[in-house]
């Protein structure tokens, strides 16, 4: 059978790993496939020492890639969004496959993208934009093709999860384990798309658009960080039995999709509190499986390269079959997506952890529990920390409400003379 041939655009972290592990194990690779996966050409404005890249054809200007008449995929690797949608709507243009691990590009153009792929006959596969090795994209779109899923909840950035772990754990504080995820190469090139949600909020719309079968919506999606997050507040979580995890969660409701990111407290002994450091994990509750749990390595080199080589694979298995069995990116074979609408982050409910200062002096408390009762909301533990300050911190848990009232509580508990500065809330969620 003929080969297939690639073009490897950018080598940076993932670059350098999808190369070694398609060198490493070409030969399996090529039982699996039928024929050989050949690196045609590379395009990268520098050479990479964690790679042997000797005998290749390498290009300074990624752009020759896609126009190169003998490459069959390019696999868009630089990241960004600018430059890398050029790059793919030209390889696409040239009747290029894509393969690209570009969450950001995925989830803020890839309606564009999917659409100029369509009119062009050929496949934009993105595995690795995904919680890194974990094939969750293949999971959702194909394993769990025959259920209705009614929700999905994933620690979905790696650099985020090692940070509250460290913290958790170690009582580190947060910047000098975001130094080290930055010097192990998992965090982005600007580190705030990991603290401030914004990484994990472009793999969720991708994620509840598979799931749901709705447009990719990014601008759409609830997103909080975890910078401020403090050590006290995971402490008092771990007293309460909760850990603190940054989860994007994507829900189907009776009004439509909820999507949004944002730290969370669940309670320690689920499975999903239990990933820890690095690792990622997907949780998807579905009608008819009930729930799995989908866990790896949500970064690194080789580990996010053997998902970009694994939609290598099945775009040369396409390539080579006679009958075009391309499943398409979001996996409805038609185009009528859902106009289930996403909901408003006030429509959304969860329980409440609240952290807030108050005078230590009577009534107080009792002035505190009026407003969240008269705005109907169930207080479930209230707990006054020891202090020899003036203010004293204050802890409770609610059961569920929609976060309009929550926000009316909040606002009336701020305006209290006899409460200090602003009310820090998580929101809990029983997964
Ligand atoms: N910065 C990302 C993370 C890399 O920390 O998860 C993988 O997408």
């Amino acid at each position: 059978m003929k080969p297939v041939k690639v073009g490897i655009c950018g080598l940076g972290t993932v670059g350098s790993g999808t190369f070694n592990v398609l060198t490493r194990n070409a030969q399996e690779i090529e039982r699996r496939v039928g024929c050989e996966i050949i690196i045609e050409q590379i395009g990268a404005r520098r050479d990479n020492p964690n790679c042997i890249t000797t005998g290749t054809n390498i290009t300074r200007d990624i752009f020759d890639v896609a126009v190169n008449p003998e490459v069959d995929i390019v696999v868009e690797l630089i990241g960004g969004n600018d430059v890398a949608l050029k790059l793919v709507m030209l390889a696409i243009e040239n009747g290029k496959h894509v393969v690209t691990a570009n969450k950001a590009l995925i989830a803020v153009h890839g309606n564009e993208i999917f659409a100029a792929a369509k009119k062009n006959n050929v496949t934009v596969a993105f595995e690795s934009a995904v919680a890194g090795g974990i094939p969750i994209i293949k999971a959702l779109r194909e394993g769990l093709a025959a259920n209705k899923i009614n929700s999905l909840a994933g620690i979905i950035n790696g650099t985020g999860n090692f940070i509250l772990s460290e913290m958790q754990q170690k009582g580190r504080d947060f910047s000098s384990v975001l130094s080290e995820a930055q010097a192990l190469g998992y965090a982005e090139a600007d580190p705030t798309f990991d603290v401030e949600g914004i990484d994990a909020a472009h793999k969720l719309t991708i994620l509840a658009s598979i799931a749901y079968g709705v447009e990719l919506q990014f601008d759409k999606a609830y997103t909080e960080g975890i910078s401020k997050v403090t050590t006290e507040d995971v402490q008092f979580a771990d007293e309460l039995g909760y850990r603190i995890k940054h989860l994007g969660i994507a829900r189907r409701t009776q009004t439509g999709i909820e999507l949004r990111v944002h730290p969370t407290m669940i309670p320690k002994d689920t499975l999903l509190a239990n990933v820890n450091g690095v690792m990622n994990a997907v949780l998807v509750d579905a009608d008819a499986v009930g729930q799995t749990l989908h866990y790896g390595a949500g970064a690194g080199d080789e580990a996010t390269g053997s998902a970009v080589i694994a939609d290598i694979i099945d775009i040369a298995r396409n390539i080579n079959s006679a009958d075009s069995r391309a499943v398409a990116p979001l996996g409805f074979q038609t185009d009528e997506l859902s106009d289930s609408p996403i909901m408003s982050m006030e429509e959304t409910e969860t329980g409440y952890y609240l952290h807030l200062k108050a005078a230590e002096k009577p009534g107080v408390l009792a002035e505190i529990t009026k407003i969240i009762g008269d705005c109907g909301i169930n207080i479930e533990a209230i707990v006054q920390k020891e202090s020899d300050e003036e203010y004293v911190p204050v802890i409770l848990l609610t059961q569920r409400v929609v976060e309009r009232k929550m926000n009316q509580a909040i606002a009336q508990i701020e305006a209290l003379e006899s409460t200090l500065g602003s009310v820090a809330r998580i929101r809990v969620e029983h997964l």
